[in-house]
């Protein structure tokens, strides 16, 4: 790739499309599930091949516990399948895997899984792979919020300590910003995902169904990151003048 291309340190992604990917095939939405998990598989290695330091992916929203009994027990069953096979090489790449989200009402095979890959890349020193699933951004600052109220009643912050930094520490996880956020499918909302994270984020919403979302359009959503202007509420350099 191009030398002069600016590789952003947290790139978030909001898997979307995989119904509508096998719909279009003829296909059911467990298949389309199927070849989103493959793909995801290949993103991953992908997007730290490039240089990018912390990968947000969102798999499952808490919203997601809306969908039919058949759909969701399909995708617990093939978190808990990926998580056993593809997730776990992770370890030996030096990968910190963490997860976001509310354990309840997460079945008992998943959160097992979840535990074990936190446990066992928890002192990798490389890249950190962010999994969101039962995540919700409102949840996360109203967990965020509680836990801060514990820390006040019990003397260990005082109410005055509180800004934007402390605030960030009592998330899921302590990452940095969101620099870009790329949701496929060609849906253009967030749909509750790292509320507080992506506060300045580059978004980018590509047509492309996940399943189909490949290194190269990886690439071309990298290409499209280093044409954005970010400003973070200052002026362009260029064009101090009054
Ligand atoms: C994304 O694909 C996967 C999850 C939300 C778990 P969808 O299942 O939302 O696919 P569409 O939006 O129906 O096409
Ligand atoms: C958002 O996708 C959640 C995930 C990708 C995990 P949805 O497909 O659930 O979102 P909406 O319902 O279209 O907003
Ligand atoms: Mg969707």
């Amino acid at each position: 790739m191009n030398t002069n291309i600016k590789i952003p340190k947290h790139v978030g992604i909001i898997v979307d499309g995989n119904g509508r990917w096998a719909e279009k095939r003829g296909l059911s939405r467990s298949e389309g599930h199927r070849a989103g998990a493959k793909n995801l598989k290949e993103i991953i290695k992908h997007t730290f091949s490039r240089g990018i330091k912390v990968l947000s992916v969102y798999v499952f929203s808490t919203e997601n516990f809306k969908r039919s009994t058949e759909e969701v027990n399909y995708l617990m069953k093939l978190f808990v399948q990926s998580f056993k096979k593809e997730f776990s090489k992770l370890k030996d790449e030096n990968v910190k895997i963490v997860f976001s989200g509310r354990q309840n009402p997460l079945p008992e095979d998943v959160l097992t899984m979840m535990n074990k890959l936190t446990l066992d890349t928890k002192n990798n020193t490389g890249n950190i792979l962010n999994v969101c699933i039962n995540y919700g951004g409102h949840a996360e600052i109203i967990d965020a919020t509680k836990k801060i109220n514990q820390d006040v009643m019990n003397n260990v912050i005082s109410i005055d300590d509180i800004n934007e930094e402390m605030f960030s520490k009592y998330l899921y996880n302590d990452l940095p910003p969101l620099d870009f956020l790329i949701r496929t499918s060609g849906e253009v909302r967030i749909s509750n995902f790292m509320l507080w994270q992506a506060s300045y984020a580059e978004l980018y919403f590509p047509k492309t169904f996940f399943p189909d979302f490949n290194k190269d359009a990886f690439d071309e959503a990298l290409i499209e990151y280093t044409s954005r202007d970010r400003r973070f509420g200052g002026i362009k350099y260029e064009n101090k003048n009054h």
